[in-house]
């Protein structure tokens, strides 16, 4: 390993077992300044359960992405409304948290929960220990936490570690109408797993200027992931926190629906006060108020995802 000197720059050649601290304190032989000094992390080498299954195209799965490049655009409050709102349409609901900040976890009232991270250290065990019941029916939490950065910094570019995810999540799918994953808006370990292991990308746009650009880059990254690991994966565009009465909205509205023809829900999901209340209470926002609007309309999507999925189903050969 290389070490620096954080004062004269001064550049050590270490053997890599000279210590087999992770961090270590170090005395500059040129200059005698005491510096902190960090081992390089190696790249793990991923254990799969059945990597040629995890390979396999699954068409007709119910692994759904809520992604976007850009962040505050209602990712992880898509991910907690729609999947209450699909789980009261008496479906089963698996929330994958699958961003280090942990906030999807957050929103539903959950703390230092075990996470996939543990899952993978105790690889023996199944994903089924890690998934914890929520205080709402039909819907089921895989949590994230702290230890979740340790994914990208020990995988991330390892052999096929995009599969990781889909490899584990293939033992637990059959119990599950739809999993939902919600995503960092950086790209590294978690989004590529993400993408990988879905065959549907919901992509939560806001309506103003900026966001068209992220729903760009989340669409130019679905079609490699489509050219290299996942031929079936499909997107739709949702739009979210609109204001009706505002000008600017509905004209991007207008040129994004334009641009991406037949890739975006009927279902929009207008600006709404009560869902910040029902996040300041750890609520989804239908159960905070039966009459929220934004609530509501996340049942409306709730509906049409179901609808979809249903005509794919019939269509499937
Ligand atoms: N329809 C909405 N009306 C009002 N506020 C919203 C709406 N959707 C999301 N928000 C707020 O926007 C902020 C960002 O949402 P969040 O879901 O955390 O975004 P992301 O996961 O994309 O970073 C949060 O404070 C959330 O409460
Ligand atoms: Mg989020």
């Amino acid at each position: 390993m290389i070490i620096v000197c954080q004062k004269c720059r001064t550049r050590f050649h270490l053997d890599d077992d000279v210590t087999d601290q992770s961090s270590f304190v170090a005395r500059c032989s040129v200059c005698n300044h005491l510096f902190s000094a960090f081992k390089p992390i190696r790249v793990q080498e991923v254990t799969f359960l059945d990597l040629d299954h995890a390979r396999q195209d699954h068409a007709n799965d119910h692994v759904m992405t809520i992604g976007n490049r850009k962040g505050g655009v209602a990712k992880t409050t898509t991910c907690l409304n729609l999947g209450v709102s699909l789980a009261l349409h008496n479906k089963n609901v698996l929330l994958v948290d699958f961003d280090a900040q942990a906030n999807l976890t957050l929103s539903l009232g959950q703390k230092q929960q075990p996470t996939f991270y543990d899952a993978q250290k105790a690889f023996g065990r199944p994903l089924d220990d890690f998934i914890i019941e929520t205080a709402y029916p039909n819907l089921w939490l895989l949590p994230s936490g702290r230890n979740m950065v340790l994914l990208n910094k020990l995988y991330f570019g390892a052999q096929h570690f995009e599969y990781m995810l889909k490899d584990r999540l293939n033992t637990v799918k059959a119990q599950f109408d739809f999993i939902l994953i919600d995503t960092p808006p950086s790209i590294e370990f978690y989004t590529l797993n993400a993408l990988t292991a879905s065959n549907r990308v919901l992509i939560p746009c806001q309506c103003d200027y900026l966001s068209t650009h992220g729903v760009d880059q989340v669409m130019q990254l679905i079609r490699l992931i489509r050219q290299k690991a996942n031929p079936q994966i499909q997107s739709r565009i949702l739009f979210t926190m609109l204001d009706p009465a505002s000008h600017s909205s509905r004209l991007i509205l207008s040129k994004i629906k334009d641009l991406y023809k037949g890739q975006t829900f009927n279902t929009v999901i207008e600006m709404d006060g009560s869902l910040k209340e029902a996040q300041i209470l750890s609520m989804p926002a239908i159960h905070y108020s039966q009459k929220s609007v934004a609530g509501t309309q996340y049942i409306e999507l709730a509906k049409e995802i179901i609808a979809n999925r249903d005509d794919s189903l019939q269509s499937a050969p």
